[in-house]
């Protein structure tokens, strides 16, 4: 059995609201080995992106612990988790946060440069191919559609080869057959890498691909299932 890769011990998120405390998550664990795959699905407001988000240490829990690739998170500076993110964490964001003053080719070239990768052009070039965006290279994310800027997303989630890779509603904004070939290309990486998959989604199909899945409702987790 390979080791744990990725742990949350009774994780909560409280921020202050106008009526008073907000409770978004409530004391939640997990725990995911390399190689796992596991969707997070729930209705709108329940949580999904809050988690996914303490997870990949984007944000910080309010009570409990992360800890991601053998680094507690709660002990590390907005630095030191920026490093460990840079190292070991791929993330697709709900809204894509692409660079709007880059091209597709750099949106995707830049974590590879980050690596000091000598072929971050090819890289990139290659990964856009992957995900049906060869013709699309020198394109700005204004001049792409909303599928296609998540796939461009994709690509550069892809692009630093992360140890655990997040993504919110991958295949939220592309048609079936788009959203198929991402999928793929997904659980392509995780067999061929052994990446591990954390993601929210409300595709069925997408969520029924993963070996485990969890179901949040108003911040409390309330089913998990393993295949
Ligand atoms: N920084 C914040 N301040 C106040 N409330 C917040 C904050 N972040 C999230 N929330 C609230 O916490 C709840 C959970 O939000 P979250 O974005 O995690 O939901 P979600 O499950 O991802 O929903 P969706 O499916 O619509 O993306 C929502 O009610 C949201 O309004
Ligand atoms: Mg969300």
């Amino acid at each position: 059995m390979s080791a744990s890769i990725l742990t949350a011990r009774n994780l909560s998120k409280v921020v202050p609201g106008a009526e008073g405390d907000l409770h978004i998550l409530h004391a939640l664990s997990l725990d995911l080995r390399a190689g796992d795959s596991l969707a997070i699905v729930g209705a709108s407001g329940s949580g999904k992106s809050t988690l996914l988000g303490l997870l990949a240490g984007l944000d910080q829990p309010s009570a409990g612990e992360v800890t991601l690739a053998g680094h507690g998170l709660a002990g590390l500076s907005e630095d030191q988790r920026a490093q460990v993110r840079a190292e070991h964490v791929g993330f697709v964001f709900q809204s894509f946060q692409l660079l709007e003053s880059l091209t597709a080719l750099e949106n995707v070239m830049l974590p590879l440069e980050l690596h000091d990768r000598a072929d971050a052009r090819q890289q990139a070039a290659t990964l856009l191919q992957r995900v049906g965006l060869g013709e699309r290279l020198s394109h700005w994310p204004r001049q792409l559609s909303g599928g296609e800027q998540q796939r461009v997303a994709i690509a550069r989630a892809f692009a630093a080869e992360p140890s655990v890779l997040f993504a919110d509603e991958p295949t939220g904004n592309l048609d079936t057959h788009t959203g198929e070939k991402i999928t793929d290309l997904l659980f392509a990486l995780n067999r061929e890498r052994g990446t591990t998959l954390v993601l929210v989604t409300h595709d069925e199909r997408l969520a029924q691909r993963c070996a485990r899945r969890i179901r949040l409702e108003a911040g409390h987790l309330v089913a998990t299932e393993q295949l």
